[in-house]
């Protein structure tokens, strides 16, 4: 695919025009009621953002069972009831001429226990996870045909919604991740053990995905460059360049590259961590956790803090590295995520041919209007990668909690709202 050289070329991904290099990811915006339903507060989030001129917009994770429901208030796909909610979505998107494709996911082990109404995590294996705690019962091999269908169904009720497409999340340490990955992965049977055991899971969700929603739907997936799990056995760059190129061919129209399990720490999400630690434990998903974990985030708030500056540091593409190795290989567009900000670094990683789009999530928690800005040379207010929004995302309706840039983003939202009811 030739190099695009601005963010406001077009760009096909599958059946898809798109009408911009640059994408609204996927950040769980913890908007839905509590169990799981969209509502106004939803649907005016996304309609702000494509009003805002973003040419395609990720939703944050849907779940599409409920033993998959990661968070607080996250929206789901799980069964037909939904369909009305997310067709409101569709609909407000559409108006401003944004295409939409929800995000589908299932959690895995990566759940706090009891908080979503969860009790049993269930994975590949039964490794414990680390960090929220949770330690999973390994699913039977017969269970794994309603995983397959449980994707595949999600996928259809969001054709039904009039999405224009979905995205398989395979990235993160998410289920299906857990199933790729060796560390996660211990199993003895088909779905475990080789590549191609370790894979058949995730092929099997992308082919009936495909098989259901026929070839006028876009299909995407994300997926890490690393799973950078130190001292485990987990995926590198060219595994996961494999993996991608499989299932290309099973049926994937455009490649998302991320990083990272919750396992990993936050290179996911690299920036700032002064005083991210403390949040967490104190008004974020921390408040579930154990008593010991909610100390220690508290307790090593600085140390834990000072560290991550030094192991996950604000950097604009930090996963363009990553990219760069799945763009030499795939046939379908990539797509790459990670502490985009300015205009001058996304199209100096598409001239370089590093990847074919640029996907932001920070970036527009900040600003919705970021697309419109960067297009129009307007300062907006200015993601400054303080992580705020991640700390409380397991509480509060995700938003921009940086005392600053929130005033910034107020006004602007004002500024918007004014002009508005002065044309109308
Ligand atoms: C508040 C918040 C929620 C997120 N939720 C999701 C999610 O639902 N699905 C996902 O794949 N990644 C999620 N992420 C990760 C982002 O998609 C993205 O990979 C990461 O934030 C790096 O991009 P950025 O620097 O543009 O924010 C989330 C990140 C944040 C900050
Ligand atoms: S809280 Fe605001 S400034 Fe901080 S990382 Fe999130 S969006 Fe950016």
């Amino acid at each position: 695919m030739a190099s695009a050289t601005s963010l406001f070329d077009p760009i096909r991904i599958g059946p898809l025009e798109v009408a911009g290099r640059l994408f609204k990811t996927a950040t769980a915006e913890t908007r839905a009621s509590e169990d799981g339903y969209v509502g106004d507060e939803l649907v005016d989030w996304y309609e702000t953002l494509a009003r805002g001129g973003v040419p395609l917009i990720i939703t944050g994770n849907l779940y599409v069972a409920p033993e998959g429901k990661s968070t607080y208030r996250m929206c789901a796909a799980d069964r037909d009831d939904r369909i009305p909610g997310l067709a409101r979505i569709a609909a407000a998107c559409h108006r401003h001429g944004a295409k939409l494709v929800a995000q589908l996911s299932h959690c895995g082990r990566q759940l706090i226990l009891g908080h979503t109404g969860v009790e049993e995590a269930v994975s590949a294996s039964s490794v414990r996870e680390p960090v929220m705690g949770a330690k999973p019962r390994a699913l039977r091999v017969e269970e794994l045909p309603g995983v397959v269908d449980a994707f595949a169904s999600a996928a259809v009720r969001c054709q039904r919604a009039g999405f224009d497409g979905v995205q398989i999340h395979a990235a993160h340490g998410y289920l299906l991740s857990q199933f790729l990955t060796p560390h996660t992965n211990r199993r003895t049977d088909a779905y475990g053990g080789s590549f191609e055991n370790r894979l058949r899971l995730v092929r099997e969700v992308v082919e009936e995905t495909r098989r259901r929603v026929g070839p006028g739907f876009a299909l995407l997936l994300k997926c890490n460059g690393d799973d950078l799990l130190p001292l485990r056995h987990g995926l590198h760059v060219e595994d996961n360049v494999r993996i991608a190129t499989a299932l290309v061919s099973a049926g994937i129209d455009a490649v998302e590259v991320s990083v990272g399990h919750y396992e990993s720490g936050f290179p996911m999400t690299a920036g700032r961590f002064d005083g991210f630690y403390k949040e967490l434990g104190t008004r974020g998903a921390g408040i579930h956790m154990d008593a010991l974990r909610r100390f220690s985030l508290v307790r090593f708030d600085r140390a834990l803090g000072a560290l991550s500056n030094r192991l996950w540091p604000a950097r604009e593409g930090f996963n363009l590295g990553y990219a760069r190795h799945f763009k030499r290989v795939l046939s379908v567009p990539v797509i790459s995520v990670g502490g985009f900000r300015t205009r001058a670094a996304m199209e100096s990683a598409l001239a370089a041919g590093d990847c074919d789009a640029i996907a932001c999530g920070r970036g527009f928690i900040a600003d919705p209007f970021l697309f419109d800005h960067l297009r129009t040379g307007t300062p907006g207010p200015q993601c400054d990668s303080c992580n705020l929004c991640l700390a409380r995302s397991g509480t509060g309706p995700v938003d921009c909690w940086n005392p600053v840039v929130r005033e910034e983003k107020e006004k602007v939202l004002a500024e918007r709202l004014a002009a508005r009811e002065g044309s109308s």
